[in-house]
């Protein structure tokens, strides 16, 4: 059992293979969080919190001779709001009667086997590890709210999921302001904050900073999870490294605004408090109806990648779906670097031949493809193809494509409307807007009103009928804006706060109509290269356009940086040309080809400018990439150089689940005259196996990982060498 209640403590405990997480009910019925880390034996963990008045912090009336209760310093599994605790608060409202307060007390408790869902929601599943659910019912009699706690439990993958329920128990309207996932305190510990932040065409990248006393927010307001700050963050010990250290994971399942609040309080206690942003927020919580908050999955490990190799593996297994979900993916060529909006049958077919020629799998038409679409400025909503562009139709240049041993994948961008379609002319209602107020253009385009019905069905039912009629198997589903103007037409002014919410509620369900209508296409989900990259996408889409740059250099940080949360299985990783066409940078193609390998892999270029070289270069990569695919794509992972630290190169490797095989990988970002060799101590390896390294020497697993591995002096610009280590005894 990984939860139990102890009735004479009010003990609630949760257990993972290496985790312990506990709550107790107290003699008021406050819920209080006593201890989350590695795992500890059957000790009711209140033993390290010491009762003292804190002085000037208030006590709940029922305690009103009792000074040293007091909610501002007593760690919660969910925060009241408005009645002393003035830290970072779970959830706000406006209630019926105009108060802004409320306490909540604890009413009941299950336990039940198997995994909760959420309606509505992408959510962590069951698959095979055996879950359970504890679900924590809170109330507040006077604010007439009741919370529901859920609480996911994977034992033997060491992860533990959050969700809350918040329901309307009067009769009145009460206002949400404030509608949050989680709230996990950490009471004692000195943490540094890991988060991961960036920009168009430099996503994810990592930044590491010791918490100072304050709220520090990470939290997008884009109406996507975006590329600025992604919803997943890491406190760890300050000491902790990729091999120790006590680490704690928080992933928020999402992909809408966001926002996690890291309060170090004037206790050295820390919060954290993760779930839907609250900007411009306001939820109508009409009698008998509740709202379902987003999904966190945490973890607590020893070690970043420990950390990494848990969410790795409930990415891989328990969020990711489909026919895609572990088995091989198609190594692509996509036509957009190649040729951008200047595409037609004769250039896309020359293409695809090449392609063909060199073992490539699955051609994808990319922007440009649907009629008056010559730039980005005109024409998103009329999925119709161009007739000058593809006079012949989209069924024939498939049907071409098919012939030649490829299969045909196709990118969208459904969400959008260009002011220039038909779509916007006979609808302009059905885009984003607010009302006398001329729209912010982004890409000269509008957002389509998701959180209408009718434009849930066309954005359905326009992607549904393309899937039936062409025989396509893969769609690119682009997204290359940010929400602003939020405003639906269809919404009665008070609820305005609800639209950005029920967008992204109509976005998943669209995803799982389709989903479960075509359930061999695999999806590959996009936002302006990485703007969208979170585990809510990932229970749609098992692939997700990493950035739109795509020099292999710039790709480095990024790939390194999406990895601590994100399985490579997940990350969009394409060759493209030299010189790249985001920074300029001239790099070898066999460095462009270790790096995109290390993803879902594919292409990206005009093969018909290069040499037969590097035609036969690019054939060898395919052939490489598809026997080693399912090392990269479903072994482990490991960060061998850190990005703070080894300031000259990048080293990475795969090792097989049954350790039997591993790829050493390295790029050298600026080769040194006369350096120190590059030394790097594996990991992941049987130590007492026999491994031919590269064919070159054979060597015991333990001396691999405790002496090493020398990598052989790499020159000229932006080195890349992959190293084969195969068990040999
Ligand atoms: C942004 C994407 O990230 C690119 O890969 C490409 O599909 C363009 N959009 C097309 O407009």
């Amino acid at each position: 059992m990984s939860i139990r209640y102890i009735e004479e403590t009010g003990q609630l405990i949760l257990e993972t293979r290496s985790t312990s997480y506990q709550m107790k009910i107290d003699s008021l019925g406050y819920l209080n969080h006593l201890y989350y880390g590695p795992k500890v034996e059957t000790t009711d963990m209140s033993y390290p919190y010491r009762i003292y008045d804190h002085g000037f912090s208030g006590n709940p009336y029922d305690m009103r001779n009792n000074r040293a209760f007091s909610l501002d310093s007593m760690p919660q599994e969910y925060t009241s709001f408005g009645v002393g605790d003035f830290r970072v608060s779970s959830i706000a409202a406006s209630c019926s009667d105009g108060s802004r307060c409320a306490e909540f007390r604890y009413e009941k408790h299950e336990i039940i086997d198997g995994k909760y869902s959420i309606p509505g929601l992408p959510s962590v599943y069951d698959s095979g590890a055996v879950a359970q659910t504890l679900i924590v019912t809170l109330i507040d009699n006077a604010a007439n709210i009741r919370i529901k706690l859920y609480y996911g439990v994977f034992e033997s993958l060491d992860i533990i999921t959050r969700a809350a329920e918040i329901s309307n128990a009067g009769y009145e309207i009460v206002w949400l302001r404030k509608a949050s996932s989680m709230c996990l305190e950490l009471p004692f510990g000195k943490w540094d904050m890991i988060h991961f932040h960036g920009r168009h065409c430099m996503e994810r990248q990592p930044e590491r900073v010791p918490l100072f006393h304050g709220i520090h927010t990470l939290s997008s307001g884009r109406g996507m999870s975006s590329h600025q700050h992604n919803p997943f963050v890491i406190l760890c010990d300050h000491e902790a490294t990729e091999d120790s250290g006590t680490c704690y994971g928080m992933m928020l399942m999402y992909s809408g605004n966001h926002k996690t609040e890291i309060e170090l309080d004037q206790f050295d206690s820390t919060r954290v408090v993760m779930g839907l942003s609250d900007d411009r927020f306001r939820w109508e919580l009409a009698p008998n109806t509740s709202l379902h908050t987003p999904e966190v999955i945490l973890t607590c490990a020893d070690g970043l990648t420990e950390l990494s190799h848990r969410y790795h593996r409930v990415i891989r297994n328990n969020v990711v779906r489909g026919a895609y979900k572990l088995s091989h993916r198609p190594v692509l060529i996509n036509n957009w670097e190649a040729m951008y909006f200047d595409l037609n049958e004769e250039k896309l077919l020359a293409l695809a031949d090449k392609a063909a020629s060199l073992g490539i799998e699955l051609f994808v038409l990319d922007d440009g493809w649907f009629k008056n679409r010559v730039d980005d400025n005109a024409a998103l909503g009329d999925w119709v193809p161009d007739e000058k562009k593809l006079p012949n139709g989209l069924d024939s240049l498939i049907e071409k494509i098919n012939a030649k041993g490829m299969k045909f994948g196709l990118w969208v961008e459904p969400e959008m409307v260009s002011e220039d379609s038909d779509l916007y002319r006979a609808h302009p209602d059905w885009a984003l807007t607010a009302p006398n107020r001329a729209p912010m253009m982004a890409r000269n385009q509008l957002v389509l009103d998701l959180s209408r019905q009718e434009v849930h069905e066309y954005i359905f039912n326009t992607l549904s009928d393309l899937l039936s009629k062409y025989n396509i198997t893969y769609i690119k589903w682009d997204f290359n804006r940010p929400l602003s103007d939020v405003y639906s037409r269809s919404t009665p002014s008070p609820r305005q706060g609800e639209v950005a919410h029920r967008y992204y509620l109509s976005l998943y369900k669209i995803y799982e109509r389709l989903t479960e209508k075509f359930p061999n296409v695999l999806f590959e989900g996009c936002a302006g290269g990485g703007g969208r990259f979170d585990a809510g996408m990932l229970h749609y889409a098992p692939q997700i356009w990493c950035s739109d740059n795509t020099d292999p250099i710039s790709r480095l940080t990024i790939q390194y940086g999406t990895s601590f949360g994100y399985p490579m299985s997940s990350v969009g990783a394409h060759v493209s040309a030299t010189p790249n066409h985001q920074t300029g940078r001239l790099t070898p193609l066999s460095t462009r080809g270790i790096v995109a390998m290390s993803g879902a892999f594919g292409y990206e270029l005009d093969l018909l400018k290069l040499s037969d070289g590097e035609l036969a270069e690019i054939k060898e990569q395919v052939a490489r990439f598809k026997e080693i695919e399912p090392i990269v794509h479903n072994g482990l992972f490991y960060r061998l150089s850190s990005m703070q630290e080894s300031g000259h190169y990048f080293a990475w490797q795969f090792v097989s689940p049954e350790k039997d095989r591993s790829l050493v990988n390295i790029v050298v970002t600026n080769p040194l005259a006369n350096s120190t060799p590059i030394h790097v101590r594996l990991k992941g390896l049987d130590p007492d196996a026999l491994y031919s390294v590269d064919g070159e020497f054979e060597c015991s697993g333990s001396a691999l990982m405790k002496a090493g591995y020398t990598f052989t002096r790499l020159t000229g610009d932006y080195p890349a060498l992959q190293v084969d280590i195969k068990q040999v005894k």
